[in-house]
């Protein structure tokens, strides 16, 4: 996914200035990666280069750690976060099943973005609603004993909810 320019700036100088406050000892390159993630929402290649130069190793050292952490994601989020928990209860009632629905419904796949920048997909733990297995969250907002004709029905009506913003914004005109 392509970032802007002005993103970029915001990218470079947010960790430049994250970075002013550590030393470069490994030990602080993940929560330095971790602060970087928290402000801007994702850890994109112009702050990885940023960190590598700060810490002296290779940038693919750093990409090497943000791909084997879940916790990171390379994309900016998109405006609806959908988190498709994988705790217990939920991979026992096809988690996995959810999981490729929403992935084939939004043609990307876990961790990605949706290019237009609408739905992003992650994975989560256990968010303890194990009674409505199988949940998702879509931003913070709990959906439970969801199918594949769910997943439908919540892109379906969130396109509706878009076409009325839309028309809502029109008539104001
Ligand atoms: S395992 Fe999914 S809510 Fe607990």
């Amino acid at each position: 996914m392509k970032i802007t320019e002005e993103e970029k700036k915001i990218a470079i100088a947010t960790t430049q200035q994250l970075l002013s406050a550590y030393d470069d000892s490994r030990g602080s390159l993940i929560p330095v990666l971790q602060q970087v993630q928290n402000k801007l929402g994702y850890v994109p290649a112009v702050a990885m280069e940023e960190v590598a130069a700060h810490f002296n190793i290779p940038d693919v050292d750093v990409y090497g750690i943000i791909t084997f952490y879940n916790q990171f994601r390379l994309t900016p989020p998109g405006k609806r976060q959908v988190k498709i928990c994988m705790g217990t209860a939920c991979h026992m009632r096809g988690a996995h099943i959810i999981q490729e629905s929403w992935e084939r419904r939004l043609n990307i796949k876990m961790g990605e973005t949706t290019e237009d920048r609408e739905y992003s997909l992650e994975r989560v733990a256990c968010v303890g609603c194990c009674t409505m297995a199988p949940v998702v969250l879509i931003n913070e907002e709990v959906h439970g004993k969801i199918t594949p004709t769910r997943v439908d029905g919540l892109i379906f009506a969130h396109q509706l909810d878009k076409q009325k913003a839309k028309e809502g914004a029109a008539q104001d005109e």
